[in-house]
């Protein structure tokens, strides 16, 4: 089959129209492997590229999708082969090159990663970018010190693709974990995947205009940006780390040095996109293997094309929970 179904941005004047069309596999750009999309999933960046916003996608019309999971039908290279199963996220996967919003991808060979044992296509969607980037800021919170006996962990933007995943996977890791919140009918479903304590987004804003807040976190996953972010830091314990990955409240960090000159604290960043795939593929083995969370499917939001244009629109007002996966077979 040449011709596949694909989710469609077009421009006109100042504004995105979304569609599904039908396209030909030799209208997509060249790379070594051409992939049958079986599964991707809804994360934050591909409602910003649905919606032109700035930083994300250059020329329109445009398929996003940064997540991509399927199996290979053809391959210009020795490392993978028709039908091996991959997963592909990040680099410019649904920014400029046409994403896994529709059911083929053609890819450079060095933006994919072999399905690491222990997840399936569909599992690794429930993950895909926003659980690989939980992971990350786990990961590197781990490397600058964080262990379960070191305090509680916050998590913002909780009930989120980032935000549940990292409560989960903490939470299965053996650690305290506090979610803040702005749902409050969704604190059962928090608890259900791990929080002991949650916080109401308006308290994680108290204390916006104080130097520095009583030392609590032992470490903190966020993935809103502006007064929560930094609020979390004045509120580190002692050497502890912040990891840093979103921005949906703002770009903008209103800081003073007092809190990492008093308390030796860390702010640490957090990119999923250019991660060298060496390093990418050596998380999602792990995430295949010790850190395998049990109870995934808790998280998953089945979705189709046809429901996409409205998940896009949940995502971008703040009030998706959990991972919306799309299915892409017809
Ligand atoms: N650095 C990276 O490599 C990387 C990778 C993936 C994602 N990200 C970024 O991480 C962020 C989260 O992505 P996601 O896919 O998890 O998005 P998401 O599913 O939409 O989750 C974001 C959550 O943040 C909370 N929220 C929304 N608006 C808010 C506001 N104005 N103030 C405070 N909290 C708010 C909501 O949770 P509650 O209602 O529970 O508070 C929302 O569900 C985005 O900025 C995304 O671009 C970065």
């Amino acid at each position: 089959m040449s011709a596949f179904r694909a989710f469609w941005i077009e421009k006109a004047d100042d504004a995105f129209a979304r569609s599904i069309i039908s396209r030909d596999v030799d209208e997509l750009p060249a790379g070594d492997l051409l992939v049958e999309v079986r599964y991707s999933s809804l994360n934050y960046k591909d409602g910003l590229s649905a919606t032109g916003q700035p930083g994300v996608t250059r020329n329109y019309p445009h398929t996003p999708g940064i997540d991509a999971a399927g199996v290979v039908l053809e391959s210009s290279v020795d490392a993978f082969g028709p039908g091996d199963e991959v997963v592909a996220i990040g680099f410019d996967l649904g920014m400029n090159t046409p994403g896994g919003f529709g059911q083929r991808i053609r890819i450079p060979a060095g933006w994919a990663t072999p399905l690491p044992t222990g997840l399936s296509l569909e599992q690794s969607m429930i993950l895909g970018t926003a659980g690989f980037t939980a992971a990350l800021s786990v990961d590197k919170l781990e490397t600058f010190g964080m262990t379960p006996s070191g305090g509680p962990v916050l998590v913002t933007g909780a009930t989120g693709g980032v935000g549940s995943v990292a409560v989960m996977l903490l939470s299965q890791l053996g650690y305290t974990v506090h979610a803040v919140t702005g749902k409050a009918h969704q604190h059962g479903f928090l608890r259900d995947i791990g929080a002991t304590e949650i916080v109401d987004r308006e308290a994680a804003l108290d204390g916006a205009n104080r130097p520095l807040l009583r030392e609590t976190w032992g470490g903190v996953v966020d993935t809103v940006g502006g007064d929560i972010l930094f609020n979390a830091v004045k509120s580190l314990r002692y050497g502890a780390s912040l990891a840093a990955c979103g921005l949906v409240a703002s770009p903008m960090i209103p800081a003073t040095v007092l809190p990492f000159i008093l308390r030796h604290v860390n702010l640490l960043g957090i990119d999923s996109v250019e991660l060298p795939i060496e390093r990418k593929t050596a998380l999602w083995r792990k995430l295949g293997g010790d850190w395998k969370i049990d109870g995934l499917d808790t998280l998953k939001r089945p979705m189709r094309l046809e429901e996409l244009s409205a998940g896009i629109d949940r995502i971008l007002a703040g009030e998706m929970v959990g991972r919306g996966v799309l299915q892409l077979d017809d």
